[in-house]
């Protein structure tokens, strides 16, 4: 158990906010504990520790569950048998690892997704709504937008050829929205119309930070609650650039940096 004397120093590093990683060293009981913990529901943690010290060796099983904790010591040896203190260590952590890799961690990506889901059927009518908003919006600035688009392309000046917004994980795999993934394409919305609407006569676009750019006409929010990016095709005297930007951030093109 861990003593009155025995908290000299806690390190807490916080691992993907589930996993917590806790090291006490104790001078007076000359005691190292290494352990690892798990939140499985909303108001129960398990933690598995490992202790060696002048002690013996032990492992300590804990389940926190409100206010209660419930402990369970086990005294593998009294003695520090190197390979005992090893294995006592290997083992578990190993099997830990496996678990987090093949149960853990799929389970969480499985919920995840599920929660995506569900946030999505949830606001399916709104964005419904948003998007012909948008479209309509996007036929108003149309004329224009081509007509600064055309100058643009015949001055070699700036001109986006493809302007996607949306939830930044569909955007990152852009290429299986080419072909069908309906479920990822309707998270984002092509934007090239007004953001060529937006190319000023010197040939350049801002936009500004802090705004949330599914205000900005012909925008809209293809999936409220999801964090989101602005991924911009664009060229500029014949020659090819991309950015991508977040949602609040600021967006100056062209710029040598965007070159690919
Ligand atoms: C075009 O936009 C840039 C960047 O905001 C600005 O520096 C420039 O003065 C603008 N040019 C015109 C003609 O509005």
């Amino acid at each position: 158990m861990l003593s009155k004397f025995t908290k000299h120093l806690i390190i807490t590093a916080k691992l993907k906010a589930l996993h917590l990683l806790l090291i006490f060293f104790s001078s007076a009981a000359l005691e190292v504990e290494v352990g690892g913990g798990r939140k499985v529901s909303d108001f129960s943690t398990v933690r598995m520790l490992y202790t060696i010290g002048i002690r013996g060796i032990f492992w300590r099983f804990e389940l926190h569950r409100g206010g209660q904790k419930l402990l369970i010591p086990i005294l593998l040896s009294r003695d520090l048998n190197p390979v005992l203190a090893t294995g006592a260590f290997v083992v578990p952590t190993s099997i830990y690892f496996i678990l987090k890799k093949f149960v853990f961690k799929p389970y969480y990506l499985k919920r995840e997704k599920q929660k995506a889901l569900e946030n999505m059927e949830r606001t399916a009518t709104q964005v419904q709504e948003a998007r012909k908003a948008a479209a309509k919006a996007q036929q108003l600035l149309e004329n224009v937008a081509n007509r600064k688009r055309n100058k643009q392309q015949e001055t070699g000046g700036l001109v986006i050829t493809k302007a996607i917004y949306g939830n930044h994980k569909a955007l990152k795999k852009r290429d299986e929205l080419r072909e069908t993934n309906d479920e990822l394409a309707s998270q984002v919305l092509d934007v090239t119309l007004p953001l060529n609407f937006l190319v000023n006569d010197s040939g350049q676009l801002k936009l500004h930070d802090g705004v949330k750019k599914s205000g900005i006409m012909g925008f809209c929010d293809p999936c409220p609650g999801e964090p989101k990016q602005l991924h911009v095709e664009y060229t500029y005297h014949g020659e090819s650039y991309e950015v991508a930007v977040d949602d609040y951030e600021e967006l100056i093109i062209p710029q040598i940096a965007h070159r690919v």
